[in-house]
């Protein structure tokens, strides 16, 4: 496996290839990563992982400085994944000079469910992948459904810009209770992490209640969203949306999302959980 860490030397490296697969990460790797590997793999080759925490997307006050760097492990775990090469630049390589052209998302996704806790997050996401999208000039690119609102806004970006991509979404990897696989739960301490599959444990109750017949779904999430609370949980939001516009259900929705973000202590962490509408609401 090759490690690059300039864009001329990506380039070089990927002179001439038509089918590569690319998988933007911000390090700090874990199965759910290695996953998307193996899905990039089924799709395209060479496979090239790339490695950035973008100061971009990361607001005043949220964890850019703390972020876990872990590259001699990420490799590791890549090489065994059977990824090709590995792009993990630093921040003077991808941004030479001041960012001062951004993709700018449209108000009504950028300033919605996360976008709302994190302004100009999805900007600055929009931004680093249409700037690795141009650099690796990929045919696929992967990223997984953990960041559900992250995979719409990207879809929206391939689709708008005219980019000659595929985006595939890869599952969302879950630990033995239910906790969704995630870089940042590396932040939680011993007694936190106990109680952090309650967030999953909340959109699943959701989404059976939803399959039971429930209809009222403000208080479907309003009732999640409390019980989180009740437990010690910080909750941001807990929303039951559509999943292929992430607009509010309505009769014509046969495939919503349940997503939910909340803070437990500093750690704020994010799940959603797919739910077919299988009756006319
Ligand atoms: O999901 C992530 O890890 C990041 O948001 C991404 C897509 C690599 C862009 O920095």
């Amino acid at each position: 496996m090759q490690l690059i860490h300039t864009a001329a030397a990506l380039r070089t490296a990927l002179a001439g290839e038509t089918r590569t697969a690319l998988v933007p990460t911000m390090g700090n790797l874990h199965a759910g990563h290695v996953s998307l590997v193996e899905l990039a793999k089924r799709h395209g080759s060479p496979v090239v992982a790339s490695i950035f925490v973008n100061p971009l997307q990361f607001g005043a006050g949220e964890d850019f400085e703390r972020y876990p760097r872990t590259l001699a492990a990420d490799c590791e775990k890549l090489a065994a994944a059977g990824c090709d090469m590995v792009f993990a630049p630093d921040v003077v390589e991808m941004y030479p000079v001041p960012q001062t052209f951004t993709v700018q998302v449209a108000d009504s996704l950028a300033n919605d469910l996360c976008g709302a806790f994190r302004p100009g997050h999805f900007n600055g996401v929009a931004t680093v992948v249409l700037k690795l999208f141009n650099l690796a000039q990929p045919r696929v690119a992967v990223f997984g459904k953990k960041d559900f609102q992250q995979l719409l806004v990207i879809r929206e970006l391939v689709r708008q810009f005219n980019l000659p991509i595929e985006v595939l979404a890869g599952d969302t990897l879950r630990e033995a209770d239910g906790l969704a696989m995630s870089s940042r739960n590396a932040y939680l301490g011993t007694a936190e992490r106990q109680q952090a599959a309650a967030l999953h444990g909340a959109l699943a109750d959701l989404a059976a209640r939803l399959h039971a017949g429930a209809h009222d779904f403000d208080a479907l999430a309003t009732t999640a969203a409390r019980r989180l609370e009740m437990a010690g949980w910080n909750v941001d939001y807990i929303a039951l949306r559509d999943a292929a516009s992430l607009r509010p259900v309505d009769a014509a929705s046969r495939h919503a999302v349940a997503l939910g973000a909340a803070r437990l202590g500093k750690t704020r962490l994010i799940d959603n959980i797919e739910i077919a509408l299988g009756n006319p609401l």
